[in-house]
């Protein structure tokens, strides 16, 4: 039954979010609470000789100003453990030590009544260091560039396929060549809600030691959990972290930043509830997505077929984590050339280990290799769609394996058509309206559709209403709403009477909400444990007396209605609500894993892709450039629900333009210290950026991926976005700008 599903219902937290009743983790309310306030470092390498907080510590109201000096015995600051998006390395422990590793590390917690008064005190603390010479710039360390030593992040982050062909050799012999080096610079997750943690303390009765209920905000509660009982030794039983709504993630979220440390410390020795919270320039102060300088040549014949493909690079580090991520590999499953060669090295910085930003690796690839290939289709004299169809490929290259299901050839008709790409003139600077030059780009995006483990767990109440649960997050993904949805059609109930809550660690665990991969993930849980409740419920049906059951199989009955149905005779029927009253007065329960299916999985690549076509104007004579109009095809599965997945969509292509023109975390080098730290000089897309967006879902039916035959629509709506605007404002200017942002001065 399908009631539900496909329908693009309106979100069900909507409501909640708009009319300030979705409370967010700084704003949760307990007696006598604390506020912290983090001390950051103000050189980049080296480490503190002397702190002095006797000036903040004589002021009425502060509790506490905790330093490497002073802070409690923690056995976790000698180990390695992490959390479960740590890439490969020693995580980074506040207050260790006397050591500055980078620009901005946190070095105090101030505690105190009030957060105007920690923040003031904050500022009274004086701190001499003993520095030393530190390196920031990936440009100027290019050379120090070494394969990840402590290895790739795990297994959904495997290094670049092996060699394949001779590419040296196709590449020399191939009549129509390019070569492209491309830098992106860093850049740093902006969700609208600030870190904040809230820890309710409560003394422990008997020997059962201290309580501790944690409003965190993170994008996975499961992960905040583990790392708190691993890192301070507290039980499992005394812990408790809810995260029910978040503000937005875009990967910042994934790993327990180091406000949740310390308020936890912080409760810990004071005995009392403490928050921390993060000012928005501390947003600043620990992963970033990665700066990269990206090399990529391609070889084709005069037919237009790929023949010869490199794509190297070289993103940063910080000198204690070697973060990872996929970004050369991605040509080998787009394009089939026979020769083909990918490098991925890492020069280890004097900065904040890097972290996951939405499509991490994928967006960084593909805007260059996009871009490339668009010069390549120039230097054919071929259109663009025209190359990529003549380049398609059935197959996943560096797999080798077949995929799943892949529309793109569709996208590529359906979004183009929309677009009136026809209508373009491919001779670049040849549209232009008065001072304005007019320009047509596009780009292919693709994105894994991955399937992860996960627990969930129904409940029919005695009320007769169905409560669904899982400890997964949303981020503002819909997460809320077509978990509802899959729960209402696999139980036949209607909506209204479906409650579904996440985003509390007592639930069943969930995985971090990242990689695209929810959906499917806590939607295979949701429609598991669903499925297994349908059948419990009909065993107590067929045990009620004079049931109409009696002697029917669970396969000849359908749930509909709030009700058991014969599927043949609807009217014999036995209702949700009295199979609830035949199990003695007591809601039926139960929990469920929803597992991927590996062996059948494993035998096909899985991927949603897009096409996406982009129209920018170019102000001839100051540089500016606008996206007047993006279309987006996007193959990414069945849509759940078509409001929330264009939301996603919508969203994934603002930050499209963001990338393309406008966001980029500057460094003083000299400082080792980032410059733009705060909205008004980090600069990402505001709505006068934003004009024509249009998504286009092609129809894709996909078996393999997952029982629901969804691929996850997070990241795939950003990935192609930035090169077909850069491919646009080539196409305007007959400029190439292979480094991101486009800013002005790079057209000039
Ligand atoms: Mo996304 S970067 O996996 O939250």
């Amino acid at each position: 039954m399908t009631q539900y599903i496909g329908k693009p219902l309106n979100r069900i937290d909507g409501l909640d979010k708009v009319t300030g009743n979705a409370k967010y983790a700084a704003e949760f309310d307990t007696p006598d609470l604390l506020y912290g306030y983090i001390v950051n470092s103000t050189i980049a390498k080296g480490k503190i000789k002397r702190i002095d907080s006797s000036k903040a510590l004589a002021l009425d109201g502060v509790l506490q100003v905790f330093t490497h000096e002073n802070r409690p015995k923690i056995a976790w600051l000698d180990m390695k453990y992490s959390d479960q998006d740590a890439p490969p390395g020693s995580p980074f422990r506040p207050l260790r030590d006397a050591k500055i590793k980078y620009n901005t590390q946190p070095i105090a917690l101030v505690v105190a009544e009030t957060f105007e008064l920690a923040r003031y005190a904050a500022s009274l603390i004086q701190v001499d260091y003993e520095e030393d010479a530190h390196q920031t710039d990936l440009q100027v360390n290019r050379h120090k560039a070494r394969k990840p030593s402590l290895g790739m992040a795990s297994l959904l982050k495997p290094p670049p396929p092996k060699p394949r062909g001779n590419f040296e050799e196709a590449f020399n012999a191939a009549p129509v060549q390019m070569t492209g080096e491309y830098v992106h610079s860093m850049e740093h997750h902006n969700p609208m809600e600030m870190f904040a943690s809230t820890v309710v303390y409560e003394k422990g009765r008997n020997k059962s030691g201290a309580r501790y209920t944690i409003y965190d905000k993170t994008q996975g509660v499961t992960n905040s959990i583990l790392y708190v009982a691993q890192v301070f030794d507290i039980p499992f039983k005394n812990l408790r972290v809810l995260s029910p709504y978040v503000g937005g993630g875009f990967g910042s979220g994934l790993r327990p930043q180091h406000q949740l440390f310390l308020a936890v410390m912080a409760a810990r020795e004071l005995k009392r509830s403490v928050r921390v919270t993060l000012t928005r320039q501390q947003m600043f102060t620990f992963g970033h997505r990665p700066a990269t300088v990206q090399t990529i040549a391609l070889g084709a014949s005069t037919d237009g077929t790929m023949t010869a493909m490199y794509h190297d690079t070289v993103g940063e580090t910080s000198q204690f984590e070697d973060y990872t991520e996929i970004v050369s590999s991605w040509g080998g499953m787009l394009y089939p050339a026979e020769n083909v060669k990918f490098d991925y090295k890492l020069v280890p910085l004097d900065v904040a280990t890097p972290l996951d930003m939405r499509a991490p690796g994928g967006v960084t690839g593909i805007s260059a290799l996009e871009c490339a290939v668009d010069e390549l289709a120039y230097k054919l004299g071929m259109d663009p769609v025209e190359f990529r169809l003549r380049n398609y490929t059935e197959r996943d290259m560096n797999a080798d394996l077949p995929y799943s299901s892949k529309e793109l050839r569709e996208c590529f008709r359906q979004g183009a058509e929309r677009f009136g790409w026809v209508k373009r003139n491919p001779e670049p600077r040849s549209m232009r309206n008065g001072h304005t030059l007019i320009g047509w780009g596009m780009a292919t995006g693709i994105w894994d559709a991955n399937q992860m483990p996960a627990r969930a767990e129904a409940v029919m109440m005695v009320n007769g209403k169905l409560r669904v649960s899982s400890a997964t997050a949303d981020i503002g993904t819909g997460t809320y709403t077509i978990m509802t949805q899959i729960a209402a059609d696999t139980l036949g109930m209607p909506i209204e009477d479906v409650l579904f809550k996440l985003g509390d660690s007592d639930m069943p665990a969930a995985p971090i909400e990242g990689g695209s991969w929810t959906a499917a993930t806590v939607g295979t849980a949701v429609k598991t444990v669903c499925e297994d409740l349908a059948e419990k419920l009909f065993k107590l049906a067929r045990k009620m007396p004079n049931s109409p059951f009696a002697k029917v199989d669970f396969n000849e009955v359908v749930f509909a209605n709030k009700s058991i149905q014969l599927k043949k005779d609807p009217s014999v029927s036995v209702s949700l609500e009295a199979v609830v009253d035949s199990n003695g007065g007591a809601a039926v329960r139960e929990t469920s894993s929803g597992l991927p299916k590996m062996l059948k999985q494993r035998k096909y690549a899985r991927t949603a892709h897009s096409a996406v076509f982009a129209e920018v104007e170019v102000d001839e004579d100051f540089g500016t450039v606008r996206v007047t109009r993006i279309v987006s095809a996007i193959a990414g599965g069945r849509i759940l629900n078509p409001k929330t997945a264009r939301s996603q969509i919508l969203g994934g292509m603002v930050w499209g333009i963001s990338k393309a023109l406008e966001e980029e975390t500057m460094m003083d080098h000299n400082l080792g210290r980032i410059m733009n730290h705060s909205l008004a000089e980090y600069h990402v897309a505001v709505n006068a950026d934003v004009h024509d967006l249009d998504v286009i879902f092609v129809e894709e039916h996909d078996e393999i991926v997952n029982p629901l035959g969804v691929k996850g629509l997070g990241e795939i709506g950003l990935v192609g976005v930035p090169a077909a605007i850069a491919n646009a404002v080539f196409h305007a200017t007959g400029k190439r700008v292979r480094d991101l942002p486009i800013t002005l001065d790079k057209l000039l």
